[in-house]
Formats: structure tokens, C-alpha cells, sequence
């Protein structure tokens, strides 16, 4: 009887630990971390538009991380998701050196990913291969740092937040927040592969949901969409995180106010706040400058990080030819649509740009587009009712791109190409048009471009064979001077959740390319799996991920050598070779090989590394003024209407000797009792934070605007503006930090 019953309790252990697991109980972490990079003066990361250099920040870009264990010692993976153009290669290297630190083996380049949003609104000079950082004048330390750091303290914040927990996921399609850009190219591929697919662009939307199971509350949500991160022009001074960084703001905010709409935001907040004292004086009249402490810009913070915050993020998919401008492109002069196959107009491709559903309102089109995920990821999170159960595992190998040999149906055997760029690179998009009047679709150079060509690198005769159709403008991958121009090697990674597997590829996919590789790793999982794999198994593109190779359009596509085929960097058969070696990686996958080759190791560019801007040599005010006096003040007189918009000016310095990270340079206060309470900050979509000065000359001064639209769920109230702001006065002096505020105004 005693060991009957002994046996019956046993028995009830094993099942509940089975139950347990089957419950899909894991160890889940959400972490966040502000990475606003350098606010003045460094070349954006996107347009390769080198007068497009950041002059403020419209809203503040963050590192979004979960990571999911299955126990304490078991299996995990770490994603990462960046309001960033991409990933880089050496940003990964340095983060991964940095977990190896802190955490030993638990976080390697196996299990965790670094994906980019492809914001195209945010500092440059992070890329370690020359292509990427020409535009930048070189590696940007500054740029840099803030990324490796914000990466490091989200996936330290998620870790040290581990707790029992569980994920549902949800799908659902968002019909009209992308459109193709290269529709031409699109009908290249076969009509009866067309044929299984409603439209040119993938609409679905995939949605984790983090839920912690002792409060019950919902901790945080990934979603995965494609769509390109060009709401916002190549003419953009300002440092946004584009529609998806729009989105996470949106959804975060939306959480905060207890899933409610976004005036009951603002009174949480204004209730969290504890708000500086007033003296008399510094009531109603603007205070002049005043020193302070780099802590007083962060505790005028409105969303403060102290890890317990709710994170939404939003990643990128196979974003190649998709475009948030989604009425269309159409010619500046005429207002007719662009010829279809080339995307200009009367043979000029600058004319022919895209056009955002806020129209000629770019920072209108971000928020609609952003609005648009925002509120998909609404449905799907408060409809998530599957939840994930089963195994975590991940593999990644490394390529070497540069002479991968393909088996084609058929068992032809191509192979892919060093990295090169033809005409149709030069002569961009819609989203953001090209500089030296190629056009898209170009197959061909002229003797002129050929010479200037040839005198920067000729391409090699296997290079150009290679390559066709497409014709070798900039031959990248055998240019190493004064370092490589483009990467040769590259990671591919797989990383399962269960049901859901999440393929990194480090570049953008185009549609149909995207899902030829799903599809694929798919079948491969399926006929591999013994059973662990079936029809319901969800495959998604996370793009931009790990480190960045441009773009990869389908063997169809490539010849007709628009933008996205024409940055295809590895040859024709680029994509034939990812699916090939991602069907391999597959395998071992489905097969629980565990041993599998690395592949060569990418290199460590660092110490190689070229930088040609300059950090701000220090600052001083003009006679008689401190940094932080009003140069010019809001307008006190009558009352400002929600929509209406306020601005002040501040005397101010170069916002790069202190990013202010988890801090503010603009905040809008109101005034509650006899103290003055932080409303809004530079991380709110209704606030700007402008600055315009003279870059890199000593003993210069700049001045920073704050420009706050009255947003919609504003309270009527006394508010005024305030900036913070630090300056060193040489070089290498200490940083001081100084504060000033507008007069009061009224809105009403
Ligand atoms: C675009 O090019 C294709 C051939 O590639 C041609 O058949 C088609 O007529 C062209 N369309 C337009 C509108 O020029
Ligand atoms: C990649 O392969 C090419 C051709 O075999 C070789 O020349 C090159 O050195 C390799 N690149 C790296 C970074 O290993
Ligand atoms: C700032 O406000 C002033 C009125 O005080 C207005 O004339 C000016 O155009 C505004 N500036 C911006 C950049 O909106």
C-alpha cells in the first residue's frame, strides 16, 4: 500500500513537471534601454545622403530585448530589437564580448540576435565594412558606443528580470501600412508562383505576447511585420525611430495608461511625477540658465527605466521592396505617377518620390503608419489566445558569401559572387532617390562612369561574368582599401520558440524572396522533424539581423536590376545559395545535430577602423549669457488650442558632450499645486527638440528649440518648456550641466 502510494505521488511529480512544460511555463525577461546616439552634427544612417546630419531628436531610440529560457539551465535565446538602420557586424562582436563577460557562455552568438528596425532616421557610422560609412566620414565612436551599451543593459535588464512565464501568439494581416516598390520587378517572377499570393507584399503581422504567471500581467510584445523605415525623408534632421519606433512608443504608451486611450497616459503620469518646487520668481517668467546636475534630466524624465516598464517592440521582416509611402510615387513636376519600370520621370529619377498617407507631412505619414502597427498589435495582443509550448533551440553558422557553390533544381551548380553594386543601387528608390542620375533598371554604365569606375577599382573578368546581368559599378567585395567594403562573411541563424522559428538574415529579403526561404526552411523542418514539425509550424523573417548585407531579391527580380536587385550584393544567386544553406542549418535543427561547423569567423575590424569627424572641440556662451538662457520666448499672451503649436529657444551647446541617456533634453512641465511637473519629454511624439550650431569649431554655441503641438489629449493648464543641455568648455575639460525654463503659457 505505502509503496503504491509512493509510486501514485511520483507519478503525479512527473506529470505535473510534464504539465509544466506542455503549460509552456518558461523563464521569460523583457528589458529596455534608451540608445539615442549623437544629436547634432553625425550623418543619418539610410539615405547615404551626407547632408542629412542629425540637428535634434523628434523622439528618443531604445535597445528592446526578451529573453526566453526554458529553465534556469536549459536552453535560451535573446532577442534584441534595435531602433536602429541595421545590425552590424561589429556592434554584435562587441556585445557579444561584453555578455561573455558578465555572463560567461549563458549569451553567445548562437542564441542571440540583433535585429535592426531600419529606421533610416538615426546616427550613422557603426558599420565597420567602408560602403556603409563613407557617408558618416568613417566609424563614429559615439554612435557606436551607444549602441553596444543600450544592447548590453536591455539584455542585462531582461535577465536579471527572468520569471516564470508564458507566451501566446497571434497573427493577423495589415492591409495598408506597406506597398511594393518595385512592383516591375515583382511581375519578373514565375505567374504561377504569383498565383499563390493575394498581393505583391506580405501582410501578416506575427505577435508574441510575454505574460508573467504569478501577477498574471502581460509584460511585454514582439511583433514581426514588413515594412521599410522610410516614413520620414532623406531631408530628416531629426532623430526618430521612423513608424516601427513610432509604433513601440504608441503601444507602450497605450499599456501605461492601463490599455486605455492616451489622455489617461498623461494622468498617470502627471500622478507618478514628484515635480521641482517653485520659488515666485521662476513661476510665470522664463528662468534664466542655471547649473545643474546631469541626474535633474533624468528625473524630469516622464517614462522612467527602472525595468518594470511593460516593452512593445516592433521588428522588421523581408522589408526589401516595401514601402510605408504607400500612396504611391509620383513626379514632383507633373504630379503623374512614375514611369512603372524605372521609377522616374522623363529619364530623372530625383523627381519621381514617394508619397506617405500624411502627404506632404512626413512626420504625419510616421505616426499614421506607425498608428496602423500600433493598433494591429493592439488586436492581435488582446486577442492572443495560443499559447507557445514545446522547445527553445537555435543554430548558426557562419558563410563565407564570396564563392558559395549552389546545386540549382536540376543539379546545376552556379555559385555566388564577391559583393558588388551596379547602377541601380546609385540610383535609389522612391523612398529616397539617388544622386547621379542613374535610374533604376539600368543594365548598363556609360564610358564616363566606366573611367571613374576603373580608377577607384576595375573589376575583375570573373567579377563581371559573375555578376551578370547586373553591371559592376562599385565592385565592393574585392575592394580593400584602406579596409573591406563589403562583408564576406556573414551569419545565418535559426532561432526556435516552440511553434515559431525565427530565421536571421543579415539584410533585406524582398518579398517574394522572403517567402520562397519560409517556405523552404519550412518543408525542410517538416520532412526532417519526425513529427516535431507540421503545417502549423510559423516561420518568421527577422531582417536586418546580426549584421547587414543589403538587400536579396529572387533570381527573377535580379534581372531586371532595380534598386533592390542591383544591391543584391552577392551575384544572381544570392538568394538560391541563403535557402540552400538555411535548408542545411534546417536540418541539424530538425534532426537535434548539435555539432555543426561554424564556419569562418567574421573579422574584427576595430582597431582598423577610419574616423574623420570630429568630437566638439568645447563651448562657451556669448558675453553677458549662460547656456540655458531664452534667447527667444514662447508667446505668453492668450491661450494656446490643442494643435496649436509653441515654441522657445534656448542658448545652448553642442548636444554631444552628454547624450543624456535615460535622461531629456526637452521637457514640457505643468504646473500642479505650486510645482511644476513633467508632462511630456523628448521621447513623446508630440515634443521636438531642434538644435542648430556651428559643429566642430572651439568656443562655440548653438541653439536649441523646443517645439511642443498641443497634442489631442492634452489637459488645459499653466505649462511652460525646459531644456537641459551640457557643455564642456575645452575639449577635454569636465562636463557641466546646465537647465533653463520659458515663461508660463496657457493652454485651454
Ligand atoms: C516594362 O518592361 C517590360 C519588359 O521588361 C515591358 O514588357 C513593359 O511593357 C514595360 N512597361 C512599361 C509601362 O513601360
Ligand atoms: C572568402 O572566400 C574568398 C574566396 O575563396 C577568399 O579569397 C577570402 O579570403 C574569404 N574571405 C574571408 C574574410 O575569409
Ligand atoms: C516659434 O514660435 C514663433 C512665435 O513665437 C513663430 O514665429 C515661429 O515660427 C515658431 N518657430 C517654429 C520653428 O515653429
Amino acid at each position: 500500500m505505502y509503496k503504491r502510494q509512493s509510486f501514485v505521488s511520483l507519478r503525479l511529480i512527473v506529470y505535473s513537471l510534464v504539465a509544466l512544460v506542455a503549460n509552456g511555463d518558461y523563464l521569460i525577461g523583457l528589458g529596455s534601454h534608451d540608445m539615442t546616439g549623437p544629436a547634432a552634427g553625425v550623418n543619418m544612417m539610410g539615405y547615404a545622403n551626407m547632408e542629412q546630419v542629425t540637428g535634434g531628436i523628434h523622439f528618443r531610440l531604445r535597445a528592446r530585448a526578451f529573453i526566453v529560457a526554458e529553465s534556469a539551465d536549459g536552453s535560451r535565446i535573446a532577442f534584441v530589437n534595435l531602433d536602429a538602420g541595421m545590425a552590424s557586424q561589429l556592434v554584435t562582436i562587441k556585445v557579444l564580448e561584453r555578455l561573455k563577460s558578465r555572463y560567461g557562455d549563458l549569451y553567445n552568438e548562437d542564441n542571440v540576435a540583433i535585429s535592426g528596425t531600419h529606421t533610416h532616421a538615426g546616427p550613422g557610422g557603426y558599420l565597420q565594412y567602408v560602403t556603409y560609412s563613407i557617408t558618416s566620414l568613417g566609424f563614429v565612436p559615439q554612435s557606436f558606443d551607444a549602441l553596444v551599451k543600450a544592447i548590453e543593459l536591455s539584455i542585462a535588464q531582461a535577465h536579471d528580470n527572468l520569471k516564470p512565464g508564458s507566451i501566446f501568439i497571434n497573427t493577423g494581416d495589415l492591409e495598408n501600412a506597406g506597398i511594393n516598390r518595385s512592383p516591375s520587378a515583382y511581375l519578373f517572377n514565375p505567374p504561377e508562383e504569383r498565383a499563390k499570393y493575394k498581393r505583391n507584399v506580405d501582410t501578416l503581422m506575427t505577435l508574441l505576447k510575454f505574460v508573467d504567471k504569478s501577477s498574471g500581467k502581460s509584460i511585454g510584445a514582439f511583433s514581426w511585420f514588413a515594412t521599410h523605415g522610410t516614413s520620414m525623408s532623406r531631408d530628416n534632421k531629426l532623430i526618430s525611430g521612423d513608424n516601427k519606433g513610432a509604433a513601440a512608443r504608441f503601444l507602450e504608451d497605450w499599456f501605461a495608461a492601463g490599455n486605455k486611450n492616451s489622455s489617461a497616459a498623461i494622468n498617470t503620469r502627471l500622478e507618478g511625477s514628484q515635480g521641482a518646487v517653485l520659488n515666485q520668481a521662476s513661476r510665470i517668467k522664463a528662468t534664466g540658465g542655471q547649473a545643474c546636475s546631469k541626474t535633474a534630466s533624468q528625473s524630469a524624465k516622464v517614462r522612467k527605466n527602472d525595468g518594470s516598464r511593460f516593452v512593445g517592440a516592433f521588428c522588421q521582416s523581408n522589408v526589401g521592396d516595401v514601402s510605408p509611402n504607400v500612396l504611391g510615387a509620383f513626379c514632383l513636376d507633373s504630379g503623374k505617377p512614375c514611369d512603372f519600370n524605372h521609377s522616374s520621370c522623363h529619364g530623372n529619377d530625383q523627381l519621381c518620390v514617394g508619397r506617405g498617407p500624411g502627404y506632404p507631412d512626413e512626420i504625419l505619414s510616421t505616426k499614421i503608419i506607425g498608428e496602423r502597427q500600433f493598433q494591429k498589435a493592439v488586436d492581435l495582443f488582446t486577442s492572443a489566445e495560443e499559447e507557445i509550448t514545446g522547445k527553445i533551440d537555435y543554430r548558426l553558422v557562419y558563410l563565407n558569401f564570396t564563392d558559395i557553390e549552389v546545386v540549382l533544381d536540376g543539379n546545376q551548380v552556379v555559385k555566388t559572387c564577391p559583393a558588388a553594386l551596379g547602377p541601380g543601387f546609385a540610383a535609389g528608390t522612391t523612398d529616397g532617390p539617388g544622386v547621379f542620375g542613374f535610374q533604376q533598371g539600368d543594365t548598363e554604365i556609360n564610358e564616363f562612369w566606366k573611367k571613374v569606375r576603373d580608377a577607384i577599382k576595375e573589376p575583375s573578368q570573373h567579377q563581371v561574368d559573375c555578376q551578370k546581368p547586373k553591371a559592376v559599378l562599385l565592385d565592393t567585395g574585392e575592394m580593400f582599401w584602406p579596409y573591406a567594403w563589403a562583408p564576406a562573411i556573414l551569419p545565418i541563424q535559426i532561432l526556435r520558440l516552440g511553434k515559431l522559428i525565427i530565421l536571421s538574415v543579415p539584410g533585406e529579403f524582398t518579398t517574394m524572396a522572403g517567402r520562397r526561404l519560409r517556405e523552404a526552411v519550412k518543408e525542410t523542418l517538416i520532412s526532417y522533424g519526425n513529427g516535431e514539425f507540421n503545417d502549423d509550424t510559423q516561420v518568421v523573417i527577422a531582417g536586418l539581423t546580426n549584421t547587414y548585407s543589403q538587400y536579396v531579391a529572387t533570381f527573377e527580380e535580379y534581372k531586371q536590376q532595380r534598386y533592390e536587385a542591383a544591391s543584391t550584393l552577392y551575384g544572381p544567386h544570392t538568394l538560391s545559395a541563403y535557402i540552400q544553406e538555411f535548408k542545411k542549418l534546417a536540418q541539424t535543427l530538425a534532426r537535434g545535430d548539435k555539432n555543426i561547423g561554424k564556419g569562418p569567423s567574421p573579422p574584427d575590424l576595430s582597431s582598423i577602423q577610419i574616423s574623420l569627424l570630429a568630437d566638439p572641440l568645447g563651448d562657451s556662451p556669448p558675453p553677458g549669457i549662460k547656456f540655458g538662457d531664452i534667447k527667444r520666448d514662447v508667446i505668453t499672451k492668450g491661450n494656446f488650442k490643442l494643435g496649436d503649436r509653441v515654441n522657445a529657444t534656448f542658448w545652448s551647446a553642442n548636444p554631444r558632450y552628454d547624450l543624456l541617456t535615460e535622461g531629456t533634453f526637452a521637457v514640457v512641465e505643468m504646473l500642479q499645486g505650486d510645482k511644476w511637473i513633467p508632462a511630456y519629454d523628448d521621447d513623446d511624439f508630440s515634443l521636438y527638440f531642434k538644435w542648430d550650431g556651428p559643429f566642430y569649431s572651439s568656443g562655440s554655441y548653438g541653439l536649441a528649440t523646443i517645439e511642443w503641438e498641443v497634442p489631442q489629449e492634452a489637459s488645459a493648464g499653466i505649462y511652460r518648456l525646459r531644456h537641459f543641455g551640457s557643455f564642456r568648455t575645452m575639449k577635454n575639460s569636465p562636463v557641466s550641466y546646465f537647465t533653463g525654463a520659458s515663461s508660463a503659457f496657457t493652454v485651454s
